[in-house]
């Protein structure tokens, strides 16, 4: 194997319980002085965003709110909150919430200067050229559940409604000039979504881990929070106010998008279509999927799976492993079944087709350890099914 490779890391991340208070602060070393607040509409009537805004006007800061997005962001969505951002002169981002508010507040403060439609900046080849990035509005990240990891990440997800594909938008400079990571703000989160989102972290960190090239930083940190989503995440799930277990899964959620430059894997490019077309949670779909992956990956990743077993402190290798993985599904009330996840699903031979041929071409396919064929879709479509 050639030893080359490309290594980036993130931002400055301010993390402790409490840290939410220093967010006029932060706005103010960012030299944001006009932010508009980007959340999704569950949140925005949650005290937890009105104890937030409260912060701002205490401290005299001029802001704006947007959250009209939708759970997987569309571009009708995008547009309007670039309208808000625009009318109200806006000059920097807050993007508070899950990934999908994290998401569209970058892509607002990433497209709102710029000329090209969004779609020529998808993460293809150096596509990202293509942007004025002189004109990007600088964002300050504050997650709000522990799973995308969004808030460390250079770029963003919006679906294109007209094809039902997720698309992967690219800049380096989307990534968040500072993130406050307060675990406090999670300890409200539904079971639902510590679950899912949870199991999110985990497919980050795992896909990273196992996808092939030459990145011992990435798997290092991979393997990290693979150990932290296995030791926190039934004490998060259990307990909501468990707060040493929040803050350790909020630490796995940025350690799995900092591993995933690496690449992620088959559970994404399977997760990413079934979401596209049945508007699943991403973070269960992944779930649901990574047993089976596991076994398809088997013969490329059988030897790093033994020792990132024996790390965390399973017994019986590989299949003690995927046990472990089997076990926390069940524990977190995970959905066995595709049609568990969807109800009344119907998927005729015709949508199988469509699934494997939105998968092999997801951006993700290509970190797969193994060739991720149409085959192998069908196959593992088959075996969730
Ligand atoms: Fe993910």
């Amino acid at each position: 194997m050639t030893i080359s490779s490309k290594w980036n890391f993130p931002t400055t991340v301010l993390f402790g319980e409490g840290r939410i208070a220093e967010l006029p602060a932060v706005l103010k070393a960012a030299g944001i002085s006009r932010p508009l607040f980007v959340t999704d509409p569950g949140l925005a009537k949650l005290p937890v965003v009105a104890g937030t805004l409260k912060l701002l006007e205490d401290a005299g800061v001029a802001y704006g709110v947007f959250f009209d997005v939708k759970p997987n962001p569309v571009e009708s969505n995008l547009a309007a909150g670039i309208a808000i951002f625009e009318a109200g002169s806006h000059d920097g981002v807050i993007a508070f919430g899950g990934g999908s508010a994290l998401d569209l507040g970058k892509l607002v403060a990433f497209q709102a200067g710029q000329t090209r439609p969004i779609w020529d900046f998808e993460d293809v080849g150096d596509w990202w050229t293509r942007a004025d990035s002189d004109a990007i509005a600088p964002v300050i990240a504050v997650p709000t559940t522990a799973g995308t990891g969004s808030e460390v990440g250079r770029a963003g997800v919006l679906t294109n409604e007209a094809t039902h594909t997720k698309k992967v938008i690219f800049h380096p400079k989307m990534l968040p000039v500072t993130v406050i990571a307060d675990p406090a703000l999670t300890v409200g989160m539904p079971k639902m979504i510590t679950a899912g989102t949870g199991m999110d972290a985990l497919a980050h960190c795992l896909e990273a881990y196992c996808a092939p090239g030459f990145h011992p930083m990435a798997d290092g940190i991979g393997a990290e929070g693979v150990r932290l989503v296995l030791e926190y995440l039934p004490r998060a799930y259990a307990d909501g106010f468990d707060i040493e277990a929040r803050a350790n899964m909020m630490a796995a959620a940025a350690m799995g998008a900092t591993a995933f430059q690496k690449g992620l894997g088959a559970i994404h490019s399977l997760s990413h279509p079934i979401g596209a077309l049945y508007d699943t949670h991403h973070g269960m779909t992944n779930a649901l999927f990574m047993p089976y992956v596991l076994d398809f990956n088997r013969a490329a990743i059988e030897e790093r799976i033994e020792r990132l077993a024996a790390y965390c402190g399973i017994d019986g290798g590989f299949d003690g492993f995927r046990q472990r993985v089997m076990e926390l599904r069940a524990e977190l009330g995970v959905p066995e079944r595709l049609r568990d996840l969807i109800s009344g699903l119907e998927m005729d031979d015709v949508r199988k087709n469509l699934i494997a041929d939105m998968a092999i071409v997801d951006p993700t396919a290509g970190g797969n350890p193994v060739e991720l064929t149409r085959d192998a879709v069908l196959s593992l479509l088959e075996k969730s099914m």
